[in-house]
Parts: structure tokens; C-alpha cells; sequence
């Protein structure tokens, strides 16, 4: 039996155990099947590790929507990453209780910050780019300028 950290274990595992399952149904709904995988701006702050904090799990699961976008190019699925903005949502109040009373009625809606998940499972696939992170219904870049959160293939 095996034990897994469970910040890992949702973002990271669960991601890829999820989508992984997936892939015959969604091989079977191409050309239009895609994958949305919900990161966050916290992996900005963080190169691809074997360090099993938030922001490097959120940074996993942008590399897996990049290998899988680069694995199943020619079979018609689309698979994208995409940050919320800072959503007033019950696992922020629990999560982080202090800095949510703080900013409370200063944060996105939960449905604002579902907006761009709606868009991107709405929009023509050409319009979109697969393996892309997406922030506010447009492509925003994986990593910050001057930061060294870039990884190798091999990493
Ligand atoms: N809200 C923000 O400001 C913000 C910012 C950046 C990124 N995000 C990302 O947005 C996504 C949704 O977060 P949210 O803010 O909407 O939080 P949320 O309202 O608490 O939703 C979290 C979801 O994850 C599920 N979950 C939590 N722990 C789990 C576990 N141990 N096993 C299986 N499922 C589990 C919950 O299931 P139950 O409903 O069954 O408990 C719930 O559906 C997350 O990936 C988060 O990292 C949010």
C-alpha cells in the first residue's frame, strides 16, 4: 500500500488518474473532446520539482496538460490549463481563513472565476491552443520573465 501527500494526491494524482481514464471516451468524442485542468497563478512561483507543495503541484499539472497536448496531438483532443483569479469560494475560506475575511467582497465571484473555464470549453477548438495556459479568456505565459521556473523534458 502507498501513502501520498494529499495536496499531491488531489492536484497531481488525481489529475492524472482522471484524465488518463478518460482519454478512450474522449478519443471517442474527437474531434471536439477536451481536457480543462483548473491551476492556479501560484505555480508562477514555482519550477517543476519533486517538492510536493501547492504551487508545484499547480505547476505539474501545467506540464501534464503540456505532454498530453504533445502525446495525443493527432487524435483530436484538446487539453488546456487555466488560472481563476483569486474566486471567493469555500476552499479559500477554509484554506485560508485570515487573508479571506481580509479581502472579503475584494475577490472575484466563484462564477467569475469559472468564466474562463465556461470559455474555453465553448470556443471552436481552432481558435484555441492546445498544451496552452489561460488566464481571463486569453493565452497567458507558463512562467514569469526572468524567473527560473523552466524545466527540462527530462524533469
Ligand atoms: N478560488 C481561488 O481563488 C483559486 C485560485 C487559484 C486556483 N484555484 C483552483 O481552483 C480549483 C477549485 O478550487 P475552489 O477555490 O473552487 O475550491 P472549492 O470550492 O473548495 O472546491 C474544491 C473542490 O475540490 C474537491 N476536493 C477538495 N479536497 C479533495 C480531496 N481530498 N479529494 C477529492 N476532492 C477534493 C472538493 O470536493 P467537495 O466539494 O466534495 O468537497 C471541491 O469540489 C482548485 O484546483 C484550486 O487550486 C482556485
Amino acid at each position: 500500500m502507498f501513502c501520498f501527500e494529499l495536496n499531491f494526491s488531489v492536484n497531481v494524482l488525481g489529475t492524472y488518474i482522471i484524465t488518463e481514464s478518460m482519454l478512450p471516451l474522449l478519443e471517442k468524442a474527437a474531434l471536439d473532446a477536451r481536457v480543462i485542468t483548473v491551476s492556479s497563478g501560484g505555480m508562477y512561483t514555482a519550477p517543476l520539482t519533486n517538492d510536493l507543495q501547492y504551487a508545484r503541484n499547480k505547476r505539474v499539472q501545467v506540464a501534464l496538460i503540456e505532454k498530453w497536448a504533445e502525446m495525443y496531438k493527432d487524435k483530436g483532443i484538446g487539453f488546456y490549463a487555466m488560472y481563476p483569479g483569486w474566486a471567493e469560494t469555500p476552499g479559500v475560506a477554509k484554506s485560508s481563513p485570515e487573508f479571506s475575511e481580509r479581502f472579503s467582497g475584494k475577490f472575484r465571484t466563484w462564477g467569475e472565476g469559472a468564466d474562463t473555464i465556461i470559455w474555453l470549453a465553448l470556443q471552436p477548438k481552432e481558435k484555441l491552443v492546445s498544451g496552452g495556459f489561460y488566464f481571463d479568456r486569453a493565452e497567458a505565459p507558463k512562467h514569469p520573465p526572468f524567473a527560473s521556473t523552466r524545466s527540462t523534458n527530462d524533469e
